[in-house]
């Protein structure tokens, strides 16, 4: 694979790597993204129109089986090549990785993350008293057709328990978003590996680690709004493009 002549060697003297990934990155896991047409009878919903508030409390066993269906997804995934290179740069110099995914397949393949934008999935909560909620054991047994699924109860008040993700219209967990703000302080290089960065806050953070003095370097099949922020456009799949770059940085 073919990169500018200098990108290995900026790669490779980086002191500080921010990867801010989205859904882009697990695609290759075989989670769909988001924007991207959903497959079996999930096909009918818009994934933006899921994940809302007003959602949840219109039909809540559809959100509740949405998300278990991806939970389901995630649980039977394994960690591709895109996050399996970003947990190995660890070992060559600090690498903060700063997610929208409500998945855990950076942590599973050795990352610690800095920031999980958008919650987890693996945290669901009571929406009345906020007390953290447990899913039972095992892989959820939902098929892929777009299942209602009542949400479970909480053990403490009996409300209703909810994904521990964020939706549209909610803030961003604060202590989340404030390490993210403190790894711009210090990044060099920052990676915005798929994302369409449509979505704010979280699209600001490229945007000020480049402000910032960062190098943007941006991988991606598809052509985004970051692409004239980006010092450096890689147009492809994150699981080629990121070991290969990586792998050229080690011997730059
Ligand atoms: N490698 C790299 N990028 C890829 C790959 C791949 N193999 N496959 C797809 N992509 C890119 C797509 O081209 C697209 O630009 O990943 C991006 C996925 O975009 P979205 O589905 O919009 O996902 P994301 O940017 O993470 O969405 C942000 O929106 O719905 C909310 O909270 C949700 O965190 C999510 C947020």
């Amino acid at each position: 694979m073919d990169f500018p002549a200098d990108l290995p060697t900026r790669v490779a003297r980086a002191r500080h790597v921010i990867f801010f990934t989205g859904a882009g990155v697990s695609a290759e896991s075989g989670i769909p993204t988001f924007r991207d047409a959903q497959s079996g009878l999930w096909s009918r919903f818009d994934a933006a129109e899921l994940a809302t508030p007003e959602a949840f409390a219109r039909d809540p066993a559809l959100v509740w089986g949405w998300y278990e269906w991806r939970r389901m997804k995630v649980l039977t995934a394994r960690p591709n090549a895109a996050h399996e290179a970003i947990a190995a740069l660890a070992a060559d110099c600090r690498v903060s990785v700063v997610t929208q995914n409500v998945d855990d397949l950076h942590e599973r393949a050795g990352s610690k993350v800095c920031a999980h934008l958008h919650g987890h999935l693996n945290r669901p909560r009571c929406i009345d008293c906020g007390s953290p909620a447990r899913h039972p054991a095992g892989i959820p047994a939902v098929v892929e057709d777009g299942a209602r699924i009542p949400p479970p109860t909480c053990m403490k008040c009996g409300g209703m328990v909810r994904p521990g993700v964020v939706w549209f219209g909610e803030s961003l967990p604060p202590a989340d978003w404030q390490a993210a703000m403190e790894a711009i302080g210090s990044a060099d290089l920052l990676f915005s590996v798929g994302t369409s960065s449509l979505v704010w806050p979280a699209a600001e953070i490229p945007v000020w680690a480049a402000q910032h003095g960062a190098c943007v370097v941006q991988v991606n099949p598809q052509p985004t709004a970051l692409d004239e922020i980006a010092a450096y456009n890689l147009h492809g799949a994150a699981g080629c493009v990121l070991p290969a770059l990586l792998m050229a940085a080690r011997t730059a």
